[in-house]
């Protein structure tokens, strides 16, 4: 078995063709907030690409939640940002949440046509890398961690993760791409100091800019969840 990585959302269909078992990762913050509201007992996350989409879903289903950013920001008319901290059980339990953000949501619908797409990020990295390999090779196929990076560009704390679940795959008989590799070691020098290694990040930078350093500090904790949450048929629900 091997494991790829593709570097930014738009790389996406390179893994979907490749017929692999693709992980999706947004650490900052869109694949963060997906698990922290299904622990936190939501339903289910139906993620779309654009605020056009998002709004329509809503008009059609006033009992779900709208949520998501721009820039960062809260759009206009959505109850809830992307702040992972905002899906907190009281809000979001049993509840159905459309979900619009920059790249995350990007690379999650960009995947879609892979067999089966699994959601990662540092919060859940074991159990990702877990289920990832349990799966795989069940299937008898690779896997690919795709990362959403920013705006089409490679992202720091994205690659990071790919690296603490790819340190969790490399067993014996998986065979890492170079950059699946180089991904691992980076790792290897932030794990301890994670916060300290991805606030210099340009997203961090920007959000913490924003008064949003919190987030930053929660996204940057490492299996504090045991959920690994699969998109099939246009939702996201727990495994
Ligand atoms: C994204 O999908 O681009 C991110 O989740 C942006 C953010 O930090 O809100």
């Amino acid at each position: 078995m091997r494991l790829n990585l593709e570097l930014t959302a738009k790389d996406a269909p390179r893994a979907v063709k490749r017929g692999d078992l693709i992980v999706v990762v947004d650490v900052l913050r869109c694949t963060s907030t997906i698990i922290t509201a299904l622990a936190n007992g939501a339903e289910a996350i139906i993620p779309v690409r654009t605020l056009r989409e998002a709004y329509k879903l809503a008009r059609e289903n006033p009992n779900y939640i709208l949520a998501g950013e721009r820039g960062g920001l809260k759009p206009r008319g959505f109850k809830l940002g992307n702040s992972p901290l905002e899906f907190r059980r009281e809000v979001v339990e049993g509840r159905t949440i459309i979900l619009t953000t920059t790249s995350g949501t990007v690379a999650l619908t960009r995947s879609r046509g892979a067999r089966t797409i699994l959601v990662g990020a540092l919060l859940n990295a074991e159990a990702t890398a877990k289920k990832a390999l349990e799966m795989a090779e069940k299937a008898g196929v690779d896997i690919s961690i795709v990362l959403s990076g920013k705006k089409g560009r490679f992202s720091l704390e994205d690659f990071i993760c790919a690296g603490a679940i790819g340190y969790r795959i490399n067993s014996g008989d998986v065979e890492l791409s170079d950059a699946a590799t180089a991904a691992t070691l980076t790792f290897h020098s932030a794990k301890g100091k994670l916060f300290d290694e991805i606030r210099c990040g340009e997203h961090a930078k920007h959000l913490i800019n924003l008064g949003l350093e919190d987030d930053v500090k929660f996204c940057c904790r490492m299996d504090l969840f045991n959920l690994v949450p699969i998109y099939r048929n246009g939702v996201i629900k727990p495994l």
